[in-house]
């Protein structure tokens, strides 16, 4: 989708950058998706304007985080694509407060409240993605999940088309998903956090680092785990006990360290990512009469 010259002057006039032709490939771990504009909304106060602008002209858009949870369809995008700017996100510590930019890094943030003697995050350290990414998933790893720490959240709210805070005891955060609308966009948070020193902050990432090395193929193209886990079961159990690891479609891969991780093994389309997501599915279904939903999040036509 290619924004039209009205709208792209009037960004212009905003003061926002336009990004054109941009290949979401290069956008997203799983290095899978096709190309158009990106919008990169670097002043929080005129995003109201923009998506006036965008309904005005009838531009289609979706938000995109930090691109490390998602599978996007190939080809030429019906979409633009709406992003934070990742460069300097703010983020400042008050007392057992953590104010934090939603564009900010995952573990840029754990690492930044560490050296601040606040802890409770550590098993988050490895998840890859955006602050704002963690909060509409309720990211969670090793018994720690973001949910529980937040107090308040900042967000440009399509319902009102107003920037809003919501309290926190206000927002549901469940097993990987939360009560934000799809079209809520993530832009601060704040979050408390228990004090803690240091050193033992650090020696407990160390833990979660090493567990995570040891199981899942951190140098491989992927959006981490494919399925959720259903409820008394394991996704990556099941596949593993399948005979699935390294069972392909093209260059799409179920990774042979971890079975609920799928590999972009080359240069694997989105179709044949879907191929393996409904083949997999088909087979623990078969064997152990069980649907298995997604975690990644799908960006079809
Ligand atoms: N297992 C296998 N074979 C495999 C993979 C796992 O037998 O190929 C077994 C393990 O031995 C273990 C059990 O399955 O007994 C669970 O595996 P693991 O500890 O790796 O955790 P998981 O349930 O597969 C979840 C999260 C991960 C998170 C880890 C660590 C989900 C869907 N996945 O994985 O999160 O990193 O726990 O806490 O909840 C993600 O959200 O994308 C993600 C990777």
């Amino acid at each position: 989708m290619r924004i039209n010259d009205k709208a792209a002057a009037r960004l212009k006039e905003l003061g926002i950058e336009l990004r054109q032709g941009i290949s979401l490939a290069e956008e997203t771990s799983l290095g899978i998706g096709g190309a158009t504009d990106e919008i990169l909304l670097g002043r929080y106060e005129s995003i109201p304007e923009v998506m006036r602008l965008l309904a005005d002209e009838h531009i289609p858009h979706r938000f995109l985080g930090g691109g490390t949870n998602v599978l996007i369809v190939d080809g030429e995008l019906p979409w633009v694509v709406l992003h934070l700017p990742t460069a300097k996100p703010g983020m400042r510590v008050e007392g057992n407060a953590a104010y934090v930019d939603a564009s900010a890094d995952l573990g840029g943030m754990v690492t930044f409240c560490a050296k601040h003697d606040l802890g409770g995050m550590e098993g988050l350290i490895g998840v890859p993605g955006s602050v704002g990414g963690a909060l509409r998933m309720n990211a969670g790893a090793y018994g720690t999940q973001i949910g529980p720490h937040v107090r308040e959240v900042e967000l440009y709210r399509a319902a009102s088309g107003q920037i809003e805070t919501l309290r926190g005891s206000d927002i549901r955060f469940d097993y990987r998903h939360t009560s934000f609308a799809p079209d809520d966009l993530m832009l601060r948070v704040k979050l408390e956090l228990p004090p803690k020193p240091f050193k033992e902050i650090i020696a407990g990432i160390k833990v979660c680092n090493e567990k995570r090395r040891a199981s899942q193929p951190l140098n491989q193209k992927s959006a981490g785990c494919i399925f959720k886990n259903p409820a008394g079961g394991s996704a990556g159990r099941m596949i593993d006990e399948l005979g699935l690891k390294g069972h392909r479609v093209g260059d799409a891969m179920v990774s042979d360290r971890h079975a609920n991780f799928f590999v972009n093994a080359g240069h694997a389309s989105c179709s044949d990512m879907l191929k393996l997501i409904d083949d997999v599915r088909e087979r623990v279904r078969g064997a152990y009469g069980m649907e298995l939903e997604n975690e990644v999040i799908v960006w079809r036509n």
